[in-house]
Order: C-alpha cells, then structure tokens, then sequence
C-alpha cells in the first residue's frame, strides 16, 4: 500500500444538483496493490492510521481526478489546428485526407503513439475515443492504449455514404470487422469497444442497422457519434432521412440509451432533449471544436433543464488540443457569451464536467472520476513551475475554488506533473519525480 500526500480537490457530487468542491488542503490518501483508495482523509490522522505505508508526497499544486474525455479522434492527432472552416468543409480538406492515410498499418501505428502521448501528457486517464475507419488501424489503437494503461473505450468508425471512397465499407463488413475487433478486444484489461458510426449524414439506414447489431450482442459495449453540429449538416440530414430529427435517426435502430454518448448537440430541437433525456443517454460538450468550426454557442441550460447528461470532450482534431482544463475553460466562456441564456459555471461545474461527469457517461462512476474511499486511483497532479502566473495565482487564491478557477484560467499540459491510473503512474512531469520518504 501506497500513502499519497497532496492538496486533494475533487466533486463527489454534481455541482448542478448541489454539490460542490470537496477539498483536503494537507489530504493522505492510501491505495492498495490494486489501485484501490482504501483510506483518505487529513493527511496527519491517515498517517496515525498508517504508520508503516511509504508516503509519497506530492507537495504544492493539487491532486485533481484523472480527466475524462468523452469525445477525441484518435486518426486526427497530427491535423490539430487546421482553423478556417466550417465542419463539412473541415472534414473534406483537413481531417479526411489524413484519417485515408491510416490504411497503412505503420502510419496508422504512429499515429496511435501521437495520439496516447497527447492523452497522457494532457492528464486524461479515460477517453472515449473516435476509431479509424480501418480496423488495422482500430487494432492499433486498442494495442496502444492498452500498453499506455489508459482507460479506452472505441471502435471501428463506418460509413457507407457521403465520404471520399476508401473511407466507406458496407453493413456486412462493418459488422463482421466490428464483431472480429470487439472479440479482439473488449473487456482486455481496461479496454471496450465502442459502436460508432461516423454520423447519420454518412450511414444509410443498412449501416444504422448494422450497429445495432453489434450494439445488442456486445454485451458492455458503448454507441458514440455525432449529432447536430452544425446547422446544415442538420438540415442534410433531416432531408436525407425523411424530416426526421437527427437525435431520431440513431434512436430509431435502438441506438440512444444509458450506453450512450453523442457529441456536440449544439441545435437540438426540444423534441431530441427529451428523448436524450428519457433514454439517460449522455451528451458530449466539445467547446473548442465548436468554437473553431463556427458551430455554435451550446444550449447547455437546455440540456440541464431537461435532465440530460452531459460531460466535456476535446473534439481533436477540431478540438484545438487535448487539455480538459482548457476544454472547461471554453465552457466557461461560451457560457458566459450566451448571457440570460448561458449557465453561470464556477471551477467546480468545470471540474465536474472534466471528471465526473466523463466517469458517469462512460459507465464508469463506480470506478472512477472522484477521489473518494472505492474508487481507483486515477490522479493527476496539476503542478506549475515555480514563479510561472499559476504558480503565483495559486500563492494568493482566495479559497479553493479560486485556486481551482485558477488552474482552469491558466493551466496547461505543462502544468501535469503526474499521471496516475489504477494507482500506476504512467507520466512524470519535467521537474522530478514525486519524493517518497
Ligand atoms: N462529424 C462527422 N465527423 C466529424 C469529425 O471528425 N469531427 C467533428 N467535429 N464532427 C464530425
Ligand atoms: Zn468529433
């Protein structure tokens, strides 16, 4: 067993129902040989209680839960920052040339290194990640991720309509490659698979069928796409499908349920929110993507008011990088531009939605996305260098959630200074190692 010392900050319960910060200034925390917390506390009555552990302290900045991304596309990691247009323009000159390139196993191979780096690097310690449209590529994925130790849940992205042609397979053959990867992988170590069809606007009602399929019989496995984006892929695929709503055509094959994560829903109609709602499925907050392809300002109070879910995603490539701490932080200022309409989020919602709220869409709040007695230690370690503006911000914060908003305003992945999944540290930062005495 293993006894941590930090400054502890996390939210056990959902700020948007009432809870807040939870915070342990001079925190211990005591996991066990299987990444179980088994004790927490202040840190000096956890020491009494366990006076032979090896403590490793973890002095200055804060000990936040792993990060959660709910929405990240692992084949566009090297077209990030491809600024300018809107998304069916975006997808046409930037993101699918490079996603053509993964058919070559060994560039696709490369790419998953990039990508699981990002990841670390950036503090996420669980990720729903959008796959390849090449089952190679998917393999390499899972293989790298499992190697990284990171919580991933994705799968083999289809289509079968709408795209530049290598992109596009058939329904039997995205049932067949999903079925052969899912055996392949799903439920290997902290690994599953995720049903994913790129979007309505790509598959016809056959693929849409298809997914379902593999949806039904892969008992545990996750449905993740995208849907109501942006305002004229909306109206495409409304035309496409007969007028119906966009949330409706993957609701129609069974597809929208607990299970469930759609990401973006920037232009949803009441209708879709409460279906979202009804079938608890979670809604992926992508703020930068929708920032840099002009999507639109997200309704979250919508979303709130009718009880739908709701956690952050990075969108890379859109997405401009892999930090949630920056994610939240866009939150934050979208919000604030909607004004009567916005929601007035504190470093506390930021936090939740970065944690979480990631955990319990992915089915995984039994598990992780806070640091309570139970969980796995999933952690990371927000330490800025000496003298940098965090560094000082943090000296004169005004309480906890002042430090928090703090490292939300200011922080960066060069302010992740350890990385932590089931109690494995899987990254050091750039200054040391953490002392253990
Ligand atoms: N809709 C379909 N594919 C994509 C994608 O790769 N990124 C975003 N942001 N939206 C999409
Ligand atoms: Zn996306």
């Amino acid at each position: 067993m293993t006894l941590y010392r930090a400054r502890l900050v996390d939210t056990p319960v959902d700020p948007f129902a009432g809870g807040g910060l939870r915070a342990e200034e001079d925190g211990g925390i005591v996991v066990d040989e299987a990444g179980v917390i088994t004790a927490r506390g202040p840190f000096a009555a956890v020491r009494a209680e366990h006076p032979d552990e090896v403590v490793i302290d973890l002095p200055g900045g804060m000990l936040l839960p792993g990060f959660v991304d709910t929405h990240v596309h692992f084949p566009q990691v090297r077209v990030i920052g491809g600024l300018g247009m809107p998304l069916l323009d975006w997808l046409d000159q930037c993101a699918l040339p490079e996603e053509a390139r993964l058919a070559d196993v060994a560039y696709a191979k490369g790419v998953a290194r990039d990508f699981v780096t990002g990841l670390v690097d950036a503090g996420t310690t669980s990720a729903l990640v959008f796959g390849s449209h090449f089952a190679t590529a998917v393999d390499s994925m899972f293989a790298a991720a499992d190697v990284a130790g990171l919580r991933v849940t994705t799968g083999l992205v289809v289509s079968d309509r709408s795209l530049r042609p290598e992109l596009l397979s058939t329904p039997d053959r995205a049932y067949g490659e999903a079925r052969g990867l899912a055996e392949r992988w799903h439920g290997h170590g902290r690994l599953r698979y995720a049903v994913t069809p790129r979007f309505s606007f790509s598959a016809s009602d056959a693929m849409l069928e298809s997914c379902a399929a593999t949806f039904k019989e892969v008992q545990g496995s996750w449905f993740t796409s995208h849907v109501n984006e942006n305002l004229f892929e909306v109206a495409e695929v409304r035309r496409l499908f007969g007028g119906t709503n966009y949330v409706h055509t993957y609701a129609n094959h069974g597809l929208v349920d607990r299970n469930s994560v759609l990401a973006h829903n920037v232009h949803p109609v009441d209708e879709e929110l409460a279906l979202l709602a009804s079938q608890g499925a979670s809604v992926a907050h992508c703020p930068t993507s929708n920032s840099a392809l002009g999507s639109g300002l997200f309704p979250l109070r919508r979303h709130l008011d009718h009880g739908v879910r709701v956690a952050l995603g990075s969108d890379v490539g859109a997405g401009t990088g892999f930090s949630l701490l920056k994610e939240g932080l866009q939150a934050y200022f979208m919000q604030q531009l909607l004004a009567a309409e916005g929601v007035a989020l504190t470093s506390a919602h930021l936090l939740w939605l970065a944690t979480a709220a990631g955990a319990d869409a992915l089915g995984l709040a039994d598990e992780v996305g806070d640091l309570s007695v139970g969980k796995q230690f999933d952690a990371v370690w927000v330490l800025p260098q000496a003298g940098n503006p965090l560094d000082v911000g943090l000296g004169n914060a005004r309480s906890t959630l002042d430090a928090l908003a703090k490292v939300f305003a200011l922080g960066t992945t060069t302010d992740i200074e350890g990385v932590w999944v089931g109690g494995d540290q899987i990254a050091a930062g750039r200054f040391r190692r953490p002392a253990s005495r």
